[in-house]
């Protein structure tokens, strides 16, 4: 989401005459866009920040100009007032709901009205304020239809940083799907942190669910794949099972993090379902759509759990089995309930250990996944030039990697692709001959 959000600051700033660069020293303004998730992202901001100071005292010194330099997202939202005094140097900070007003925070800081604090979370949502055109169309893109999150379960900081859920209502989700499909977009991710949780208004005043959003957007010509991330069990209703079986453009391929497989931990972090009722979502998703490749989110070490609670989770990664997934060691967030359990904190060494247990299972489960392509033929969106002479680098339906050699002219084609090995992280394979069509 962040991407997303920075893309926006970037449409934003555009009429302004600012432009993106890939030379930081030479920038006239610097925002660094920030996550609060774990620690260890938010602890970056400072010491990223120590960088741009360097960079803005040496455009100083050769008389290149000043650097403006500016702390969004949720590291802002959360620590702004901290940011503004261990940094004085910062000229504005300002969290995810209110990157709409950066002309006007521009403004004061360049009339030197001192450092611009926004971290207010408007009753009108920015949505309404973005415009309409994108300075950038991606092949593969990100669309947000939905942001925040009430679930807050116990180790989250995302319903603080983020604020309550909001649905886009449908039109404008639509309009902004056309607009990029007219751009070249073939492949939208739909995005939200609850994006199963999904409300938005419709023309007619009622809700329209997830999947009822999908199907619209299946309708609009041109585009070939749609995915969303990220999902909560609970929401899995049986329309969005469906979906998978009855859209044709929605990608074999979800991300539904399970957090932790012990009944107890769940319990605890609040996430208000058990192994068992998550592993009959999964079965129930299969029976829809078979070949359904499943990613999750695990945390290892939240406070109090046992070795016996984290055998529940190795299980529950065996019964699944993954394509792939993320974990992390739990990390302790400011104002969130599960950081009050001081006394059930588990040591780091007992944390780094399950980690690495973990993850050797969830690298093995994603190479056998990865392997099992070999001689397969899958449909794969070519988006990009590889690093090597005459490779590019496509996505298939299951969010895999796959590298080829073929002109770069097919970007942006969907090409039928005969997979000769699969990798840890990707897969290598070679065109089918006739299995693209060389006229758009
Ligand atoms: N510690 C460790 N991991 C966390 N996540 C969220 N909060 C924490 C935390 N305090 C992980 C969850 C979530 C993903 C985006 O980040 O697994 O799904
Ligand atoms: Fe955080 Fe996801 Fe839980 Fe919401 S559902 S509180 S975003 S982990």
């Amino acid at each position: 989401m962040n991407v997303y959000d920075s893309d926006r600051m970037a449409d934003i700033l555009s009429p302004l005459g600012y432009d993106l660069t890939d030379k930081p020293q030479s920038a006239d303004m610097a925002i660094l866009n920030t996550c609060h998730i774990r620690e260890k992202a938010s602890e970056k901001t400072f010491s990223e920040l120590g960088v741009l100071r360097k960079m803005r005292e040496e455009r100083k010194k050769t008389g290149d100009g000043d650097m403006i330099i500016a702390v969004a997202g949720c590291v802002a939202q959360a620590e702004g007032e901290e940011i503004m005094k261990r940094a004085p140097f910062v000229d504005m900070v300002f969290g995810p709901q209110s990157y709409h007003k950066l002309p006007e925070m521009l403004a004061a800081a360049s009339r030197g009205a001192g450092q611009v604090l926004d971290t207010d979370f408007p009753v009108e949502p920015k949505f309404d304020h973005l415009p309409a055109e994108a300075i950038d169309t991606k092949l593969s893109a990100f669309l947000t239809v939905q942001e925040g999150c009430d679930k807050f379960c116990a180790f989250c900081v995302v319903p603080y940083t983020r604020g309550a859920e909001f649905s886009r209502a449908t039109d404008d989700i639509l309009s902004e799907a056309k607009r990029m499909v007219a751009g070249g977009t073939r492949e939208i991710t739909l995005l939200g942190q609850n994006v199963n949780a999904y409300h938005g208004l419709r023309k007619d005043g009622k809700a329209a669910s997830l999947a009822e959003l999908i199907q619209m957007l299946a309708e609009i010509d041109g585009l070939e794949r749609l995915r969303y991330t990220t999902s909560h069990p609970l929401e899995m209703t049986e329309d969005l099972c469906r979906a998978h079986r009855d859209v044709d453009i929605l990608m074999p391929y979800l991300h539904l993090p399970v957090q932790a497989g012990s009944d107890r931990i769940l319990e605890a972090m609040n996430r208000r379902h058990t192994g068992a009722e998550y592993r009959r979502i999964i079965e129930k998703l299969r029976s829809y759509r078979p070949d359904l490749a499943l990613s999750g989110d695990f945390i290892v070490g939240f406070p109090g759990e046992t070795d016996q609670d984290f055998e529940d989770t190795l299980q529950l990664v065996r019964d699944v089995n993954y394509a792939q997934a993320y974990s992390f060691k739990y990390s302790p967030r400011p104002g969130t309930p599960a950081a009050a359990l001081e006394g059930q904190m588990i040591p780091e060494d007992v944390k780094s250990e399950r980690l690495a247990r973990l993850q050797a299972l969830l690298n093995e489960q994603q190479l056998a996944f990865n392997q099992s392509f070999k001689g397969k033929e899958i449909p794969v969106l070519l988006e990009r030039e590889g690093k090597k002479e005459g490779q590019l680098i496509g996505r298939s339906p299951y969010m895999q990697s796959v590298y080829l050699q073929s002109p770069p002219h097919r970007i942006g084609r969907v090409a039928t692709v005969i997979i000769e090995e699969g990798n840890a992280n990707s897969l290598r394979g070679k065109l089918k001959s006739g299995g693209v069509a060389d006229a758009a």
